[in-house]
């Protein structure tokens, strides 16, 4: 008889590097005798009781793949949904079905929606240990997430892409990036795409110093400007209620128009979407979840619960999940990232230099 049962589940959007650090809590559980159920679909499967037995067999061969074998769903156990529109509390569901399985922990691997959640199961009673996965970033108290490693390399890629056929035609191509409320894939991949104007959420842009630099680099004999842009950037002006364009799907499409609108500069358009959560994770991905989900399983065999598992630097720890839960980790606006990036002129759309 193993020594303990733990379940696992992934939760919220999917991102490269979930099957790696499945691989590695269920890897390094086994060898400290322990045995693993994987909930299919996020929290869903935990209320409707869908598992699957992750023998070390089911974890070979999925360190290098995207996605995430055990499906994921944006589904909270205290709001779900009925089909008809009206959600229903099944969190007494989901602790039922933890307590019928005689789980000792239940692993949630996901971002700030599934902190948030599993830090209520925690109050329910359940022993939660969270991992903190998400192309965003944006996750409170860790270094950094797993997945935003390989989007980050997708949209820089992207954008070199994007580069030859800008130069080709001389034209501005405005390249929008994911990461929900938060600028750091859009700042880490424009820097590393070396794009000449980059627009976070946390650095409110105004159209006019937009205009401004990319004429200026005309000027300067410059003939075509990468613009990445974080599909959460906002203009200053998007602030007053009356602006109609606010509507507009995408800040990419928004600012394009209002680029239009004001100059003669050829524009176009590539909202980069959901190709940044797909493929194969980093080898620093793989790494990050490998080095987190070993450590989890560590964590759980020493009897430990109510944690995320953070990294910090070379090492991981445990921070409490109630001190994660509910918070996001934006961009602050004198990151060492952005002081690079202005010393190198590039514009923020703010009308500040160096
Ligand atoms: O949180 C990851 C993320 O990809 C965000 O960057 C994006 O805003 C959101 O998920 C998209 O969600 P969905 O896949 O549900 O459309």
């Amino acid at each position: 008889m193993p020594s303990k049962v733990i379940g696992i589940l992934t939760a919220g959007g999917d991102c490269p590097g979930l099957n790696a650090a499945i691989r590695a809590v269920g890897k390094a559980a086994h060898r400290l005798d322990m045995q693993v159920i994987g909930f299919l679909d996020g929290f869903t499967g935990l209320v409707e009781n869908r598992t699957v037995r992750l023998e070390p067999s089911r974890l070979s061969g999925i360190l290098t793949s995207g996605g995430t074998i055990l499906g994921t769903s944006r589904d909270k156990p205290h709001r779900m949904p009925l089909g008809d529109g009206s959600v229903v509390d099944m969190t007494p569901r989901a602790v039922a079905n933890y307590d019928r399985l005689h789980l000792d922990a239940l692993v949630c691997l996901g971002g700030n929606g599934t902190q948030k959640n599993a830090n209520r199961l925690a109050k329910k009673g359940l022993n939660i240990v969270t991992l903190p996965k998400t192309i965003d970033n944006d996750v409170a108290m860790t270094d950094v997430t797993f997945g935003f490693d390989t989007a980050m390399s997708t949209a820089a890629e992207a954008i070199d892409r994007l580069h030859t056929t800008a130069d080709s035609h001389h034209r501005v191509i405005i390249v929008e990036i994911m990461g929900h409320s938060v600028g750091w894939l859009t700042l880490g991949a424009g820097i590393a795409g070396g794009a000449d104007v980059i627009l976070l959420p946390e650095i409110p842009y105004r159209v006019d110093q937009i205009i401004d630099s990319l004429l200026e680099r005309y000027r300067k004999g410059k003939r075509f400007s990468i613009v990445a842009i974080a599909e959460g950037a906002k203009s200053a002006e998007d602030d007053e209620p009356s602006d109609k364009e606010e509507t507009a799907p995408s800040s990419a499409v928004r600012l394009a128009a209002k680029i239009h609108a004001l100059s003669n500069l050829d524009v176009r358009v590539t909202v980069l979407g959901h190709l940044q959560r797909g493929g194969s994770p980093s080898p620093a991905d793989r790494l990050l979840a490998t080095r987190l989900g070993t450590f989890c399983a560590e964590r759980i065999a020493a009897g430990e619960s109510g944690i995320m598992v953070a990294a910090r630097g070379d090492c991981c720890e445990a921070v409490k999940l109630s001190h994660v839960a509910g918070k996001t980790k934006y961009v602050p606006v004198d990151h060492p990232w952005i002081r690079s990036a202005r010393l190198l002129e590039t514009c923020f759309g703010d009308g500040r230099m160096g």
